[in-house]
């Protein structure tokens, strides 16, 4: 065979191949993608009271429903980036004309949608644990909400996104989530353990499920574990959870803006008690 021949031959092969991996990948991804999850009924009936859409509206600043799903709740373009995914958060306003109070509450605490399918990049694993009277504020709060009517591309994962699910890395939320685990009950009464619950709800969602620190964050800067709160004193801590300014000044940039948008929402009891839980639980750390 003539040379030009053969490089014609096993270039045609090689595309051959490359377009049989990328099918491969494609379709071994979207198994994933399409993967059901099954989960226990859950009975909640959202309120028209004005207190409990007053208490679901600043729920949901502090656990950064309205940060991610913008203000109005009408959903924005959460991240793109080419090759790898389109991440669109959800129009609520516009779900709650077709889903029940149970889908929102599946949605958010399983990470399931109505279709079985898991959801992709909503913080659900946060809020397993968020108690029913909070998740049915929220809900609440959601339906007081008007759909605006804005049209948003959908969500996708492309190539590169699906190998990094066939990597394991950033799995779909709800495979994450033992889904018949039953819900921890926090006692109120207890400082630590209301700290805890907030804790879990607001700063889990990139400080780490267990508040250990995260790997990869969403912005320039990672978000380191939480026992550096230990350091602080606790006003240096209110002012850092109010303003974002931490202790020595630096610019901390997306921790600045999370707290300026949503932990000013905080009481000065539940700043206390964030910091008092991160204290304590800095403290047995170091045991
Ligand atoms: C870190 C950003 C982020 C935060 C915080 C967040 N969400 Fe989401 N949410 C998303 C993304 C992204 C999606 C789209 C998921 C998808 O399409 O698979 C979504 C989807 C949803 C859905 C629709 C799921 C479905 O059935 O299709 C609901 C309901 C929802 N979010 C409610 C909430 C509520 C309530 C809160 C606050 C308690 C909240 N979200 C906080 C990012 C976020
Ligand atoms: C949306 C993501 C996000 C959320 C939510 C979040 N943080 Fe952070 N946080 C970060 C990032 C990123 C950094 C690292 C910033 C840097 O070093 O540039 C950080 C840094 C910190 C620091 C270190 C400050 C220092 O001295 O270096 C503390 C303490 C902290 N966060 C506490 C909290 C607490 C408490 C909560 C919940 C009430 C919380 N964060 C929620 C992203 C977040």
């Amino acid at each position: 065979m003539k040379p030009l021949k053969i490089a014609a031959i096993t270039a045609a092969a090689l595309g051959g191949l490359a377009l049989a991996s990328y099918a491969a990948v494609w379709l071994l991804g979207e198994r994933i993608i399409a993967r059901k999850y099954s989960v226990p009924a859950i009975s909640i009936t959202h309120s028209t009271d004005a207190a409990v859409i007053d208490h679901g509206r600043r729920m949901s600043e502090v656990a950064g429903c309205r940060g991610c799903h913008s203000a109005d709740l009408n959903g924005k373009l959460f991240g793109e980036a080419r090759f790898v995914y389109r991440m669109t958060t959800a129009n609520l306003p516009r779900l709650a004309a077709t889903y029940s109070d149970e889908d929102f509450a599946r949605s958010i605490r399983h990470g399931v949608k109505p279709n079985g399918r898991s959801v992709i990049g909503m913080p659900s694993p946060a809020f397993y644990d968020m108690r029913h009277e909070d998740l049915s504020a929220i809900i609440s709060y959601i339906r007081t909400m008007p759909d605006k009517g804005e049209r948003l591309p959908r969500s996708e994962t492309w190539i590169l996104g699906r190998i990094e699910f066939l990597q394991g890395l950033y799995p779909p939320e709800a495979s994450t989530i033992d889904h018949n685990a039953p819900q921890r009950i926090y006692d109120f009464s207890n400082q630590l353990e209301l700290g805890e619950y907030l804790a879990r709800i607001a700063c889990s969602e990139c400080h780490g499920i267990n508040f250990e620190g995260a790997p990869e964050g969403p912005g320039p800067g990672l978000p380191p574990d939480l026992t550096i709160a230990a350091a602080y004193p606790s006003d240096a801590f209110a002012h850092l959870l109010r303003t974002g300014e931490p202790l020595g000044g630096r610019d901390l940039e997306l921790m600045d803006d999370v707290a300026r948008d949503r932990f000013v929402h905080f009481t000065d009891e539940e700043v206390e008690a964030i910091h008092a839980f991160l204290v304590d639980r800095a403290m047995k750390a170091a045991q």
